[in-house]
């Protein structure tokens, strides 16, 4: 799985097809051991550099092995023992020598209890460069620990009571943020009253006006904020392009009982037939915001990744643009760490779209904690609301078409 992420540019949802025929519980471990190790990566590596007197390369087994090892050491509190007897296997004749050297040298001298690794080099230098020193400090911090579970809600005051009868908090309309558990073993899953969704995710739908009736969802899949959409009582047009995630799209809404129109279709070819009164743009991009859930974004999202992904959101942008009715609302929003994909997209689009202007979110559209930049989007960093499990990091920009 591993190999698949870091060589070969995977998600870790993808490799994990690796681990399918395993056992439940050792897919479950498997899957810790891969996740834990994507999170501590550079510390797992210097503290094999720092046991070893040749570099080993990135991708020898012997490596592999020690990062597998130390990680369920550092990360998944596995004893010393057990550590070593499965690290050996995985390797034969002088690495296996190596491994078991290097691991009675690391463990002699004592783990270090690493409650912030380090995020890569290449990562912490974009950041702290674009955020400064305590949004990296804040990052490294969140990477270690488990993400709270936020749920969405079809009805409020569905949510309302679900927070009291469970012990959840309520920090935005129709949310509740509830400390991790078995989602399927929370009350009401089967009903479709809600549906999983991280509160920084739920906001961009937020901003759709609610008086727009009909609302384009565009890159729509699998569907978080096409539901909220529907629920909230738009006519929705769905478009993305991967018939797979519409077919999940059409599953969730079946699920919520809720109802849109579903295209399947490229939107740098695809044109509607008429002008809409809002659309949401959800657009494909690096995904780095989600580096707490999802660790090896970071290991993706390399510079070129980073510009083909901006390049892309800038053209699907003006095209949405195109597709708007005067004085509707065009909501820009990505799930990305990058203000080449955030930011930047959207200064460029305003010095080119003179009939367009930033809406900040309004009091009361938006959660109180939750302050707009002085232009008037809304970035969302590590850091914030840190104490009550955190958020994904988000850009968000309502832009109006003023004429
Ligand atoms: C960030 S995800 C959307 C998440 C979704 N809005 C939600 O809330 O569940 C981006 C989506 O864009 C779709 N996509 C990527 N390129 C596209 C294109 N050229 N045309 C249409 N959809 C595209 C992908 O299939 C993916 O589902």
């Amino acid at each position: 799985m591993l190999d698949a992420v870091l060589r070969k540019g995977q998600t870790l949802d993808g490799a994990a097809s690796f681990a399918r025929d395993l056992s439940p519980p050792d897919r479950a471990l498997a899957l810790a051991i891969a996740g834990e190790t994507l999170r501590r990566l550079p510390d797992l590596d210097t503290l094999v550099d720092g046991a070893t007197r040749q570099r080993l390369p990135d991708d020898s087994k012997a490596r592999m092995a020690l990062r597998l090892a130390l990680a369920q050491a550092i990360g998944l509190g596995t004893p010393a023992h057990a550590v070593v007897a499965t690290a050996l296997p995985l390797v034969d004749g002088g690495p296996r020598r190596l491994v078991h050297g290097v691991l009675g040298t690391l463990l002699r001298r004592g783990l270090p209890q690493s409650g912030a690794p380090r995020l890569p080099e290449q990562v912490e230098q974009r950041w702290r460069q674009s955020w400064g020193d305590s949004v990296v400090e804040a990052a490294r911090r969140q990477i270690a620990k488990r993400p709270a579970l936020d749920l969405t809600f079809v009805d409020a005051a569905a949510a309302a009571a679900f927070a009291s009868a469970n012990d959840g908090r309520s920090l935005a309309q129709r949310q509740v943020r509830v400390q991790s558990a078995s989602v399927t073993e929370l009350p009401g899953f089967g009903e479709g009253g809600w549906w999983v969704q991280d509160l920084a995710a739920s906001l961009p739908a937020r901003l759709i006006p609610s008086d727009a009736s009909e609302v384009l969802d565009l890159c729509a899949a699998p569907g978080g904020k096409t539901m909220q959409l529907a629920a909230a009582g738009h006519r929705v047009t769905a478009v993305d392009a991967s018939g797979n995630r519409l077919r999940r799209l059409r599953e969730n809404l079946d699920r919520t009982h809720l109802d849109a129109e579903l295209v399947t279709a490229d939107a740098l070819s695809w044109r509607p037939d008429g002008q809409f009164d809002a659309i949401l743009l959800d657009a494909p991009c690096s995904a780095t915001g989600t580096f707490r859930r999802h660790p090896e974004v970071l290991y993706r999202a390399r510079p070129a990744i980073i510009a083909s992904s901006a390049e892309l959101q800038a053209t699907l942008l003006a095209r949405a643009a195109a597709w708007l009715k005067p004085g509707g609302s065009l909501v820009y929003a990505v799930c990305s760490l990058e203000a080449q994909e955030g930011e930047e997209i959207v200064t460029a689009f305003l010095a080119n779209e003179r009939k367009f202007k930033i809406e900040a979110p309004a009091p009361g559209e938006f959660p109180e904690f939750l302050q707009p930049a002085e232009q008037g989007w809304v970035r969302i960093l590590p850091g914030l609301l840190e104490e009550q499990g955190g958020l994904d990091g988000f850009f968000i920009a309502r832009l109006v078409r003023t004429g």
